[in-house]
């Protein structure tokens, strides 16, 4: 058996059982959960009758490139005879049309091994992440017997211009399709997590991993140095079994963009010096134009000495359509700001426009008339800031709705790494991974954004190292801070002080140290300390991001892997 099965057979028992699929097996074969989710292992739905509600939960995304899927089923016995019905639901049909099976809508279950084929076409006339769901019912002798499983997919479709798709800006939003965006962003909501729980962790390793988590949670009373300590990762044996450790349940390298120096592939990235032209800048605000009545101003959320976000509403535009009202964020400058600082916040807004995932959250639309200050328009999250949200959090521990788990962490934590994967596929370095950068919604759905006016509100968090430019320091890896080199691997290292900053609940990395110091202290080799009650492993994680060379840092398809088997592993055990 190989060993990815023991966790599936594990999570079997959660299932339930069901008399009339008693001798059915519907499952995802190797090769299609390698193509859709990079895993070597069959992902059962129904397995001799028990079906996983785990992995029906989930909703599989089906990036563009993917028309077409499998499944693979058999009924395990001769008799009874076991029937199905099929139908699709498509919850957006502009973009996407009806999906058609190779077999027919009814008929009966085969009793030989074999595969079924869906195809999912997109139109090409808009681009949209259109939800699927296919309904299989099955039943034995009569309508009554009957089981229903619902399969889910959501399928991303581009807009297809003369015959090509267009690649850059893939996602051109005209403002109709930006109410698709919006609506979108709602239907996004939906957690993947319990999907991890199916599939997330594909070798027997997790087995002693899960075992450790418990061995840790039980004796994890033991108290940490609160302050920096100093961690040589080369010649300490200790730091050193840590790392071996990690290194053990990491992946073999999928070979990719992370090296060090150069990169010429990564044109832009988000940080005042950017090669968007100010022409670039123009036409794409001009994409997402709003005028300036549709925009209604509600709470002022955060204040800088020249910026301001809001709450806000953004109204339909036929006014004769009641119910378009939609919450969303609003960037904006005071009076007091100046030219230069207008170009940096219209050129950092516009950073990640246009991109379309389910963990970032992009500039949406623009209100720039010259003659008041500019409006930059985000989706809304319930929650809002991340880095506000952790504060809250840690301010009201007992008893609160936000009390978080080191597994709700380690879920925010996950969702993080897909979005910085899905702009390094983009070849954009974000290069300033932060809690600060991200907001959440209240099912702990977190999206990365961009750093505009993120300076000007988190003024703490940035220095000016007498050189005129504000920078992240304590984020920085020591390349980018000593040589202005990014990289992939830099984004690594400021995930893993993100993640640092989720298990303390917001605190200040290196707080002690003067920022002036802090490329000094880094090649000396000290780093952040554990926190309190961060688990021997996920510190483990951190410590990896923060290796001196770049290439020695974890790829963040490493990093996936490590915490979606922690994510596992805690649910499992505690
Ligand atoms: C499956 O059964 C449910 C409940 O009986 C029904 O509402 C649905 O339309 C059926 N679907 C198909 C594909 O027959
Ligand atoms: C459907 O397509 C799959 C994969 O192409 C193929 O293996 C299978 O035989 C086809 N089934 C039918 C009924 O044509
Ligand atoms: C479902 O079919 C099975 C035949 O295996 C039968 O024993 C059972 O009574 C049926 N249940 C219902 C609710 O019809």
């Amino acid at each position: 058996m190989p060993p990815s099965l023991v966790i599936l057979g594990g999570l079997v028992f959660l299932g339930c059982f069901s008399v009339s699929l008693s001798y059915l097996n519907l499952y995802m074969d190797a090769a299609e959960t390698l193509r859709l989710l990079g895993i070597t292992a069959e992902l059962y739905y129904v397995r001799n009758g028990i079906i996983n509600n785990y992995a029906l939960t989930f909703n599989l995304p089906l990036p563009p490139d993917i028309d077409e899927i499998y499944f693979t089923w058999q009924r395990l016995r001769e008799q009874p005879a076991m029937f199905y019905r099929m139908k699709f639901t498509v919850l957006h049909d502009r973009a996407l049309m009806l999906p058609e099976a190779n077999i027919s809508n009814e008929g009966q279950v085969p009793s030989t091994l074999s595969v079924f084929q869906v195809r999912l076409p997109c139109t090409g006339e808009m681009s949209a992440q259109v939800d699927v769901i296919i309904q299989m019912n099955i039943s034995i002798f009569s309508a009554s017997n009957l089981t229903v499983l619902n399969f889910k997919r959501r399928k991303t479709c581009i807009k297809v211009t003369d015959g090509a798709y267009v690649r850059d800006y893939p996602f051109t939003q005209g403002e109709e399709d930006y109410v698709e965006a919006e609506d979108r962003v709602d239907s996004l909501t939906t957690s993947t997590h319990i999907f991890y729980i199916a599939v997330g962790c594909a070798c027997a390793i997790i087995l002693l991993i899960a075992l450790a988590v418990a061995v840790y949670y039980l004796n994890s009373q033991k108290s940490n140095d609160r302050y920096t300590k100093r961690m040589n990762y080369y010649d300490s044996s200790s730091s050193q079994a840590l790392t071996a450790q990690s290194q053990t349940f990491l992946r073999p390298d999928t070979p990719n963009n992370a090296s060090g120096a150069g990169l010429p592939n990564f044109r832009r990235g988000i940080s005042p010096v950017t090669e968007l032209k100010p022409t670039d800048i123009k036409s794409m605000l001009s994409e997402i134009a709003v005028e300036r009545k549709r925009i209604a101003l509600g709470d002022l959320l955060m204040e800088g000495t020249f910026g301001r976000i809001y709450l806000g509403t953004l109204i339909g535009e036929d006014e004769n359509e009641v119910s378009m009202e939609q919450e969303v964020y609003i960037k904006t400058l005071t009076d007091q700001a100046r030219g230069d600082q207008l170009q940096v916040f219209l050129t950092e807004s516009c950073m990640l426009k246009g991109l379309i995932h389910q963990n970032i959250n992009p500039v949406v639309g623009a209100c720039v008339d010259g003659e008041i200050q500019p409006f930059m328009i985000y989706p809304y999250s319930n929650e809002g800031n991340l880095k506000k949200f952790l504060l809250k959090c840690r301010m009201s521990e007992c008893g609160s709705r936000y009390t978080l788990s080191t597994q709700q962490l380690v879920y925010m934590a996950i969702q993080i790494i897909r979005g910085i994967q899905y702009l390094h596929r983009k070849k954009i370095i974000h290069k300033d991974i932060a809690t600060r950068n991200c907001v959440v919604d209240n099912d702990f759905v977190v999206k990365l954004t961009d750093n505009s006016l993120s300076r000007d509100v988190f003024p703490s968090d940035y220095t000016c190292l007498g050189d005129n430019e504000n920078r992240p320091v304590k984020w920085l890896a020591v390349e980018a801070l000593l040589e202005r080199r990014f990289s992939p691997a830099s984004d690594v290292w400021a995930f893993g002080v993100t993640l640092w900053e989720m298990m303390t609940l917001g605190q200040q990395p290196y707080a002690d140290i003067d920022p002036f110091e802090m490329a000094a202290y880094l090649q000396e080799g000290y780093r952040i300390a554990q926190p309190h009650n961060c688990p021997d492993e996920l510190f483990a994680v951190m410590a990896c991001c923060w290796a001196m060379s770049p290439d020695e840092r974890p790829k963040f398809t490493q990093l996936l892997v490590c915490l979606q088997d922690f994510y596992t592993a805690l649910g499992r055990f505690i």
